[in-house]
């Protein structure tokens, strides 16, 4: 028989997302209404591995739905790679007397997760955090819808200055191995070239693009390029290249960076959130373990982290060519 819950944990951990903080407040809260105790580990397996924790209750997790950020902190822990800092974190739970965590962040948490919940006998369930989207285990992680809006945003502002003064811009996004963000941005701020890790389209195709788009009259132009693009150089070199072989251009970078992991969720992800954790709960308090939740098909899906994890990151092709269609 499953062993009874009476304490439940909660960390964020790897790349912070905006919709953390809604996510903690929904566990704590849940805890309460299930009268579990809920305590907070500060700075993800690192807070584990050095017992830095507090306790929280319904009202500790107050105003912070609206907020960016985790109140937990994040971090990417190293000693938890190894077997002795595995150790630390699990005497420190068992110290503290928590039944089972509610693990929140993206692919490398729920790995760290996986080989945790394999040596020791605690019950893990992973909530996806991150801005990227790639976690096959659900159609969107927390964050990707703030920071897609971020992005957009951001690309529309230096529309109006590209368009002022005839330039190209080449606006580096993030999305360290998927282009999720790239995409979606870029057909949302009507871009006029995409480049993303998951198909490497080559460098005299977007030359030839570019040069197509200028001949059809267009004056200034948007390139949006994923941080992890696999077209062989780096948003800077991209840009020197093409001075050199489009001359009469004025090309500009901008490099978006860590703001797009910033800002207040939107109402998606704060719903998201809530959602993923209040289920997180229930299915711990049910005996369920070692499962990631996910919505897909707006359902709130479990499914193990094997499955979850697979690198299978179903970049919407159908997108790419709607982004052709309309950039001519
Ligand atoms: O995984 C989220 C992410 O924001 C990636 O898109 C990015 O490559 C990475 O984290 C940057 O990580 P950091 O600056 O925190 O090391």
């Amino acid at each position: 028989m499953a062993k009874e819950i009476r304490t439940i944990g909660v960390m964020t951990s790897g790349g912070d997302s905006p919709g953390m903080n809604a996510a903690i407040r929904a566990v704590a809260r849940a805890c309460s209404y299930y009268n579990v105790k809920c305590i907070g580990f500060y700075r993800g397996y690192q807070g584990m591995i050095e017992n830095d924790y507090c306790e929280m209750n319904a009202r500790s997790v107050r105003n912070i739905i609206s907020t960016g950020g985790t109140i937990l902190k994040s971090a990417r822990s190293s000693e938890f790679r190894t077997p002795e800092g595995r150790k630390k974190a699990a005497d420190n739970l068992k110290k503290a007397g928590v039944d089972a965590m509610v693990l929140i962040g993206g692919d490398g948490t729920f790995k760290g997760g996986q080989v945790f919940s394999e040596e020791y006998d605690i019950p893990v369930i992973g909530v996806p955090g991150t801005i990227d989207n790639d976690i096959a285990g659900t159609n969107f992680t927390i964050g990707y819808d703030t920071a897609l809006n971020t992005v957009v945003e951001a690309i529309d502002k230096i529309r109006d200055t590209a368009s002022s003064h005839d330039r190209l811009f080449f606006i580096e996004v993030m999305g360290r191995d998927a282009g999720f963000i790239a995409l979606n941005s870029g057909v949302g701020a009507g871009a006029e070239e995409i480049l993303i890790p998951e198909e490497d389209l080559g460098l005299d195709r977007m030359l030839e693009s570019l040069k197509r788009s200028k001949r059809s009259g267009k004056s200034s132009s948007i390139v949006v390029v994923s941080e992890g693009d696999k077209i062989g150089k780096n948003v800077y070199e991209l840009a020197d290249y093409v001075t050199e072989n489009m001359p009469d251009y004025d090309v500009r970078v901008t490099v978006l960076g860590h703001m797009q992991r910033g800002g207040s969720p939107t109402c998606f992800d704060r719903t998201l959130a809530s959602r993923l954790c209040v289920k997180a709960v229930e299915l711990l308090l049910d005996g369920e373990k070692n499962v990631m939740v996910g919505l897909i098909n707006n359902e709130i899906v479990a499914t193990n982290f094997d499955d979850g994890l697979k690198e299978d990151h179903s970049i919407n092709k159908e997108l790419l060519r709607i982004s052709d269609i309309l950039s001519v």
